[in-house]
């Protein structure tokens, strides 16, 4: 329900207070292995829970699980806390996430959110069917979650609504809603923007998906901005679309210094110069 479920965000709390006491894993005994016993690296499309209304796992879910897949030496070295996925539809994602970091045991939670009812209960069931566990929350965004979670998310996923729209798709109570990004496809991100800024810790890392029509060199600006140094994780083009995973972290490096000398056309340049993924845009490259 929108503006957050109390009952979940307490379990969260409780959680939370258990971090450091309880790090085995015991009691999960098929936790991150594939029905043949296999060890698994990601969630297994087979046993993907689905719903008429929920979005199914397409290219650009396997595109971010596998910009995590090729970050996880570094999100095992950060050991993360908790991770949060934002949108999490039928719960591959944050499935994956979790079956990535098991050897973390308990030590590391994980919370997910979706808008959509039947996206929690399917994400539940995804979980379930992997054998490893996140609080699945139905609210807008963070919505409820800000105050009690501000600067404790270590890792935020996003695969946001990011297709250019009419604005009045992203109200639509439909399967729309998980695709309708409104002008640009920048309305529903640029509101989850500043909401995960709020959320992620000070290492914190942020993935999130975006579209060549977002216009990702401008989210990784306005990012700047606010402190943040950004890369590019992953390019993948497919028939319809080319997709970025962007990955942010807080830099000392950059914020409101980085903000005020890219004012002068001079320092722009020799900031934007500096940005490791320049050479993979299209425009403004
Ligand atoms: C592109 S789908 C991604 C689903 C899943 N994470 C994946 O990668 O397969 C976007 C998801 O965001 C959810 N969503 C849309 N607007 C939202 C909002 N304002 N707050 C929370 N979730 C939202 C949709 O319901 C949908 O499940």
């Amino acid at each position: 329900m929108a503006g957050g479920d109390s009952a979940a965000v307490s379990a969260v709390e409780g959680r939370l207070s258990e971090l450091s006491t309880n790090s085995d894993e015991k009691g999960l005994p098929r936790r991150g292995k594939s029905l043949s016993g296999r060890t698994l690296n990601t969630a297994q499309i087979q046993l993907v829970a689905s719903h008429p209304e929920v979005y199914e796992p397409c290219d650009d879910s396997f595109a971010l699980v596998d910009a995590l897949l090729s970050d996880k030496a570094q999100l095992l070295t950060l050991k993360p806390r908790l991770c949060m996925e934002i949108g999490c539809g039928s719960g591959y994602v944050i499935t994956s996430l979790a079956i990535m970091l098991r050897q973390l045991g308990s030590g590391t939670q994980y919370l997910a959110t979706d808008i959509n009812q039947h996206a929690v209960e399917t994400t539940q069931a995804t979980l379930e069917a992997h054998g490893v566990h996140a609080d699945v929350i139905a609210t807008d965004i963070v919505s409820g979650l800000e105050k009690r979670l501000h600067g404790l998310v270590d890792v935020v996923v996003v695969n946001p609504p990011y297709v250019p729209t009419p604005e009045e798709e992203i109200e639509s109570n439909g399967i729309a809603s998980s695709w309708a990004g409104g002008i640009n496809g920048r309305q529903v991100i640029d509101r989850i923007l500043p909401a995960v800024r709020e959320l992620l810790s000070e290492r914190g890392w942020l993935y999130m998906i975006a579209l060549e029509d977002n216009d990702p060199l401008d989210i990784c600006h306005l990012m700047n901005e606010k402190g943040y140094a950004s890369r590019v994780l992953l390019k993948r083009c497919t028939e319809e679309e080319s997709l970025y995973v962007l990955k942010f972290w807080q830099d000392a490096s950059t914020g409101t210094n980085a903000s005020h000398a890219a004012r002068s056309p001079r320092s722009e340049s020799s900031w934007l110069s500096q940005l490791p993924f320049r050479s993979l845009w299209h425009k403004n490259a």
